[in-house]
């Protein structure tokens, strides 16, 4: 059987940098213009059968990044509270998770991700999975923690199966990814959610994020559309 929506879709938004390079701009611009195109696909998504969207927005590897640009990136989810409100106000409207480590998040942005996640709980739209201080290295290390926890606690190590895996990793209990899409020519997964993309389809675009829009989605999603997804088994 063929899907012809995705349910989940993850996309890494990649070539903010280089869109604000090639108009002139800092870099910090480019992240703004990044999150105003990711408001406006958050929109067309919540118009279509997809349920689900993962988005890469800080990796556990981008705290390497000068500290200038880190600090701005880490103001992003405060500059646009209004954008996340509004997105969020209806019932119907997105609910917000986020995957990721919180324990190096600054205090402030630990609170704000919490009232995010508090006042949409209950929202019975799109879910907005944000991947923030995320890398799939990190999610396995904490899952194994707590199963090797679990383990000294009685629990026996033939009830370890990928189900109780599963139910370790942030993204639980959120669906596997169907669409992985990456921007500005990038060919590589940076450790992004790695075990819930095992059968996912690959998306590849030249457009760096900022100009990403409606009708590129829609070439994603007829790509999506295209293909015949036999997980492993025969032609249905
Ligand atoms: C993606 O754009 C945004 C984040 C990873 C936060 P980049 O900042 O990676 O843009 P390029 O790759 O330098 O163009
Ligand atoms: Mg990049």
């Amino acid at each position: 059987m063929q899907t012809k929506t995705p349910t989940h879709v993850a996309m890494i938004l990649d070539g903010n940098g280089r869109w604000a390079k090639a108009h002139n701009k800092p870099r910090t611009q480019g992240h703004v213009e990044g999150a105003k195109a990711l408001k406006k696909v958050i929109q067309t998504l919540e118009k279509t059968a997809c349920q689900v969207v993962s988005i890469f927005v800080f990796s556990t590897e981008n705290w390497r990044r000068p500290k200038a640009e880190v600090d701005f990136l880490m103001s992003l989810p405060k500059r646009f509270q209004k954008d996340i409100d509004e997105l969020s106000k209806d019932s119907t409207g997105i609910k917000v998770v986020f995957s990721g480590r919180k324990d190096r998040l600054s205090p402030a942005n630990q609170a704000l991700i919490e009232k995010y996640e508090a006042q949409s709980k209950t929202n019975t739209g799109l879910i907005v999975n944000v991947c923030l201080d995320y890398g799939f290295k990190d999610e396995m290390v904490h899952a194994t923690q707590a199963i090797a926890k679990a383990v000294q606690n009685g629990l026996a190590v033939e009830a370890i199966d990928e189900s109780l895996l599963e139910s370790h990793l942030y993204t639980h209990p959120l669906p596997p990814v169907d669409l992985v899409i990456r921007t500005s020519g990038e060919r590589r997964l940076s450790n992004f959610l790695l075990w819930q993309s095992a059968y996912a389809e690959l998306y590849f675009t030249e457009t760096y994020w900022p100009d990403f829009d409606a009708a590129e989605l829609q070439k994603a999603f007829d790509f999506y559309a295209s293909r015949d997804r036999r997980f492993g088994t025969v032609e249905s």
